[in-house]
């Protein structure tokens, strides 16, 4: 049987990309394996939204032409944002590299690894009409495409050079894929797209939410990411009002600065953010909300870092993803003046992160005595006597006492301690009124 090694970089999108390259290859009469050493093709499905996160994979790469030279039978497959941004010119600097595959092209991969060699960066205007088999190994969450490719064009991101045009999957294929989900057992699901609120088929977004929310077996719906334009008041009353949907929405804000948002083309002000925000919090009382915030965009000033750390203490994020602004190939921030110093950037970050730091911390403990709706996931990673699952807000909870409980239950659970990361809870008998909206009670 040949055999397959993947390493993935970067984000949901990408996993998922790599489920279906797995499953691809497992039809094929592929199996995976854990070791690079063992494989007969190795592919490495990169990201290429920061820099950083290209030097991962250059680093990884470097290991991988060892084994091209101590075994030259080996294939080698660069798939994901990388290949289609570089294309050929990667062959330039690794030509021990036998496939560039862009992330368009994965419905192709059989064919293209049936031949010897080559580049396959083309736009495939049909992404969102093939189905592919995924090879998810979880059991209990799965992540499902809902849409490809991104119209935004913010003007620091890459990705819709390297996914393309937007395109959404058909209302039907995306039903039929989570209803085999639900009878193979899968509790839950999160929908993906880049902005999955502008979803358009038959159905607009809160109308898949509503057809999604009927498939019985499916306890938990989750979505990434959200454009703040595009937040209607039906997505929100789609979280209000769907037991299945969870109160739990990422919906990256950037910049507390309207001006930098401008220069963003973000769409939004500070102003109307916050106005969503509220109306989200008003409509979803609990809800958890979290983002995404860029430290030291071209031109941003001492006074505009210090509107985003205003924003953030104004907002109370339950958490937040923080990067220092990277330079993008083709993006117009790349090559717009005002460029900041490294060192500025990670002054700016090493603020952010501090702020976040203490506003995560102290929501998490204003968590400690409630009652939570938690899927168990598994065992939990630094003690296995444990167990871990997450809230319907999305918060890790390890739990004690896994003797009674599997993976895939619903379980009512009170929080006993809260760290920066991570809660504490333990399990509730059923007799105990739990109160919680959506807490399952279970006997013990
Ligand atoms: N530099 C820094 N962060 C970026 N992101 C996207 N492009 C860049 C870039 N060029 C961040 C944004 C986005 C998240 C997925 O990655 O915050 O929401
Ligand atoms: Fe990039 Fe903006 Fe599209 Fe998100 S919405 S993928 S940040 S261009």
């Amino acid at each position: 049987m040949p055999k397959v090694y993947i390493k993935t970089f970067g984000c949901q999108m990408n996993v998922h990309d790599s489920e279906k390259m797995v499953g691809i290859l497992r039809s094929e009469g592929y199996t995976e394996v854990n070791n690079p050493e063992d494989a007969d093709i190795v592919i490495l499905n990169t990201c290429s939204v920061r820099q950083k996160a290209e030097q991962k994979f250059f680093s990884q790469l470097g290991r991988i032409k060892s084994l091209k030279e101590k075994r030259p039978g080996v294939k080698i497959a660069v798939a994901g944002c990388i290949a289609q941004q570089d294309g050929v010119k990667l062959l330039e600097r690794a030509p021990y590299v036998d496939y560039v595959i862009g992330p368009q092209n994965i419905p192709f991969l059989q064919d293209i690894i049936e031949s010897p060699s080559g580049v396959v960066t083309k736009e495939n205007p049909f992404i969102a009409d093939i189905d592919i088999p995924a090879e998810r190994k979880d059991g209990v969450r799965a992540f499902v495409n809902i849409m490809y490719g991104c119209d935004n064009f913010c003007s620091y991101c890459v990705v819709p050079y390297t996914r393309g045009r937007e395109k959404s999957r058909a209302g039907d294929s995306i039903i039929n894929e989570i209803r085999r989900l639900a009878e193979n057992g899968y509790k839950e699901v999160t929908l993906l797209g880049q902005n999955v609120n502008s979803y358009r088929s038959s159905l607009n977004f809160p109308g898949l939410l509503r057809e999604i929310n009927k498939i019985n077996g499916i306890e938990r719906i989750r979505f990434v990411t959200s454009h703040p334009k595009d937040i209607s008041d039906e997505l929100i009353y789609a979280i209000r009002d769907m037991e299945k949907v969870c109160e739990h929405i990422h919906l990256p804000l950037q910049s507390g600065s309207t001006r930098i948002l401008g220069v963003m083309n973000r769409r939004y002000t500070y102003g109307e953010y916050l106005k969503k925000i509220e109306r989200l919090r008003r409509e979803a009382p609990g809800i958890a909300i979290s983002s995404d915030i860029i430290a030291g965009f071209p031109g941003e000033t001492d006074g505009d870092h210090s509107l985003t750390i205003n924003a953030l203490k104004e907002i109370e994020f339950d958490g937040i993803f923080a990067f220092k602004f990277s330079q993008r190939p083709r993006t117009k921030a790349s090559g717009m003046s005002g460029q900041l110093s490294d060192d500025i950037k990670f002054e700016r970050l090493y603020e952010i992160i501090k702020v976040q730091n203490e506003i995560t911390e102290k929501k998490n403990k204003g968590l400690v005595g409630t009652l939570q709706e938690i899927l168990v996931e598994g065992e939990s990673e630094k003690n296995n006597n444990r167990l871990t699952g997450r809230t319907r807000t999305n918060k890790v909870v390890n739990i004690q006492g896994r003797d009674c409980l599997t993976r895939g239950e619903i379980i009512p659970v009170k929080i006993i301690k809260a760290f920066r990361h991570s809660l504490e809870g333990e399990l509730i008998r059923s007799n105990e009124n739990v109160g919680a909206r959506h807490v399952v009670p279970l006997d013990i």
